[in-house]
């Protein structure tokens, strides 16, 4: 049996720290699942195509592993799509308490809606302060944020 987990976020735009959690999760599970999930509690600055489109870019940039998949979820809960795929798993990056804080109701929540367990993976330190609000705000007041994201992003945000 495949072992299925989902990387889930707003990813608005994904940087090289959830880079870095993906392409560690996609060396422990058989199938990662890449997942843009709109987030009702934040205002947007990319749709969601041109998100999971820089995804996809910035995993071939890096020569992540093929088992990565990117797709996006917007008609339910994000276990109901765990449950459509079969993944039991999702998996999120922690950088400080403030995420432990964050992210603790929503994986219990998770885990009582559905069985789906979350696990968390620590960051390369070296992105431990990047955060897609702090590239867009960046980026908006004409930033250089190119050590902050992949290179397909850096890209696209100085053509915008
Ligand atoms: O990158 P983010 O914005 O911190 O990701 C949060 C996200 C999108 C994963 C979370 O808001 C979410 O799971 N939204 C889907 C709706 C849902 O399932 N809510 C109940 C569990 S929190």
């Amino acid at each position: 049996m495949s072992r299925i987990a989902v990387v889930p976020g707003s990813f608005d735009p994904i940087t090289l720290g959830h880079l870095d959690v993906i392409g560690r999760a996609a060396g422990l599970f058989d199938e990662l699942h890449v997942l843009v999930v709109h987030n009702p509690g934040k205002t947007a600055l990319l749709p969601i195509a041109q998100r999971v489109s820089l995804i996809e870019q910035a995993v071939a940039e890096a020569k992540l592993p093929g088992n990565i998949v990117v797709t996006s979820w917007s008609v339910g809960l994000l276990v109901d799509y765990c449950t459509d795929v079969g993944a039991k798993v999702i998996v999120k990056g922690i950088r400080s308490q403030v995420d432990v804080a964050y992210e603790t109701p929503m994986a219990l929540v998770n885990r009582d809606l559905a069985g789906v367990e979350t696990i968390f993976l620590l960051p390369n330190p070296a992105h431990a302060f990047v955060s897609s609000s702090l590239v867009r705000q960046v980026a908006s007041l004409g930033g250089d944020v190119t050590p902050y994201v992949p290179g397909a992003v850096a890209h696209f945000l100085q053509q915008s």
